[in-house]
């Protein structure tokens, strides 16, 4: 295993962060954790339009031709050279395996040829320390609502063992038994005629529209779990009805409109009953969905109604970015965790299960 090197600048630890488990190609400078120098995220979103999703061979192939100009982009905005890197992490799950092993197997190499250590990270448990970026983080234990294109669960969010305290760990509380949010989002979006991914679009569509939007009921299955298949089915039906209809581009934003609010509502009332449940009165908000701002608006509103402080993930770092990777990484590192060069892609990681 590789010896961990002395921290540079000052005594600060500087972790680069590579992300490709999905379609962006991420690289990041973060410092200590919590102060990101750089966040460089090169999408292939609109590439993956034309197809209505992401193809793994194609997102591995771009993900082989991006990661070096990613990362010289990323340690250039940071104003450092490689030598000035303590350590490198990169995704090593959940995700597609060719795409995720594009970032991998660049960040060991470059962590062996640098002498540095290296960690590889728990993409969920990335998107969960996203909202830690910055100052002022909250303080664990909360609950952790996950909200992406491939997930949908919420977690016990405790502090590590004694001396590692900032070292987030994880138990499952409930999570979806069908389609995740984002999921969902992106598959009523494309029947709406919106391209992939979806989810900001609708979110736009929704938030603009101010007739009565389309009810749909709200299917809340057992304890704290979430299902968004039969939703997402009878926004599909409701589409399909619409051909042929006058105003239908009313119609449409109509159905827009009652999709998000029975999708935001779903989700602020299983977080909520989970703060309640294990007694917490903080709620983390990660990943992609966690970039809703009708959701981002209903959550805050309904917590602070019930005593319970909300903080999202920031913008920028909610969908799939490679600070939060850095941030798991440094986190890792810092209590001495390690992986050894022979870790592998695990296209389904579980989190704290
Ligand atoms: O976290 P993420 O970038 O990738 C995964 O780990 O899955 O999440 C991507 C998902 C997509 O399904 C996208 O449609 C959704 O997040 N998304 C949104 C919004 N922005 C992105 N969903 C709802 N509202 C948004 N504003
Ligand atoms: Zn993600």
């Amino acid at each position: 295993m590789l010896k961990f090197a002395p921290p540079k600048r000052g005594g600060a630890l500087l972790v680069l962060g590579l992300e490709t488990s999905c379609d962006e190609t991420a690289a990041a400078v973060v410092e200590d954790g919590r102060r990101v120098l750089s966040d460089v995220v090169s999408s292939q979103a609109a590439f993956f339009s034309r197809y209505g999703g992401v193809v793994p061979e194609l997102a591995g192939r771009n993900h082989a031709a991006k990661v070096l100009p990613v990362v010289r982009e990323s340690l250039s905005l940071a104003g450092i050279a490689y030598g000035d890197l303590g350590g490198v992490a990169a995704t090593h799950g959940p995700g597609l395996t060719g795409a995720l092993l594009v970032g991998l197997n660049f960040g060991k190499a470059l962590a062996a040829g640098l002498g540095v250590p290296f960690v590889g990270v728990n993409h969920l448990a990335a998107h969960l320390q996203a909202p830690l970026l910055g100052e002022d983080p909250p303080e664990p234990p909360f609950v952790g609502l996950l909200v992406s294109g491939g997930h949908t669960a919420l977690y016990e969010v405790g502090p590590g063992k004694k001396g590692r305290e900032s070292l987030l760990r994880f138990r499952l509380l409930g999570e979806t038994l069908d389609d995740a949010a984002g999921e969902a989002y992106d598959k009523v979006g494309r029947l709406l005629g919106i391209p992939y991914p979806a989810g900001a679009v609708l979110d736009e569509l929704a938030r603009s529209f101010d007739g009565e939007p389309e009810p749909f009921t709200r299917p809340l299955p057992e304890g704290l779990n979430f299902s968004f298949s039969g939703l997402k089915t009878a926004a599909a039906r409701r589409v399909a009805e619409l051909v042929g209809e006058s105003r239908l581009e009313e119609r449409r934003s109509a159905v827009a409109a009652g999709f998000q609010a029975a999708v935001i509502e779903i989700l602020a009332e299983k977080a909520l009953a989970a703060c309640r449940e294990i007694s917490l009165n903080t709620l983390v908000v990660g990943g992609g969905v966690a970039a809703n701002r009708g959701l981002r608006e209903t959550l805050s509103r309904r917590a602070e109604a019930e005593g319970v402080e909300v903080r999202f993930a920031p913008l920028e770092y909610a969908m799939d970015n490679a600070a939060m990777v850095a941030a798991r990484g440094y986190f890792l590192l810092a209590a001495g965790v390690t992986s050894p060069l022979e870790l592998e892609a695990v296209a389904c990681l579980e989190l704290g299960v």
